[in-house]
């Protein structure tokens, strides 16, 4: 399986997309031009907390960021560096999809650019690949982040969802999964 829906997570798009206008932190650019990068930045958890709260255990969410995908832009196939998100829709049309794939080549470890600062990071780059489903992202959804994936946005406006990241042990897609079904998650 590569994601799941969390229909029960309530969340409240207006609210998030200006929480999204008055952040203020830093943009991390990861992809090589503008058009085909993953845009984030860290949300304060404080802002979010009816979100954080809706979980069993709060102590379980290590990050949440805003995650930015440009119109017209898409994001190539590639991992995180974590294993496990739940994402939810802000600002989001049917015209933008998650995509997951499968490697036939190699991979090569990308740069992320934060301000004018170049770093090097343990998310995965797929150079082959073939596509192996896709998803519209109209409502909370938790995605196992280990394996290939991208996002393509074919609609006239940004995509902006919120992306939640787990902490330890609790940074994988099975464990996350186990947890929402045996109603221990949220
Ligand atoms: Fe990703």
């Amino acid at each position: 399986m590569n994601y799941f829906y969390i229909p029960e997570l309530k969340f409240n798009r207006e609210e998030l997309y200006h929480c999204f206008l008055r952040n203020k932190n830093e943009w991390a650019f990861y992809g090589p031009t503008k058009l085909t990068s993953l845009h984030t930045k860290y949300v304060d958890l404080k802002e979010v907390d009816y979100i954080v709260n809706q979980f069993k255990k709060p102590d379980i969410i290590d990050n949440i960021k805003f995650f930015k995908t440009i119109a017209g832009g898409n994001v190539s196939a590639h991992s995180d560096k974590r294993n496990v998100a739940i994402n939810i829709p802000i600002d989001t049309t049917d015209k933008q999809h998650t995509i997951f794939f499968e490697s036939k080549g190699d991979y090569n470890n990308p740069n992320i650019k934060v301000g004018d600062k170049q770093m090097s990071v343990q998310a995965k780059k797929y150079n082959d690949v073939v596509e192996t489903q896709r998803f519209i992202l109209n409502q909370p959804a938790c995605l196992n982040t280990s394996l290939p994936h991208g996002v393509e946005n074919l609609s006239e406006s940004d995509r902006v969802i919120l992306s939640i990241s787990f902490k330890d042990e609790y940074d994988s897609f099975s464990r996350i999964n186990n947890l929402y079904r045996s109603n221990q998650l949220v």
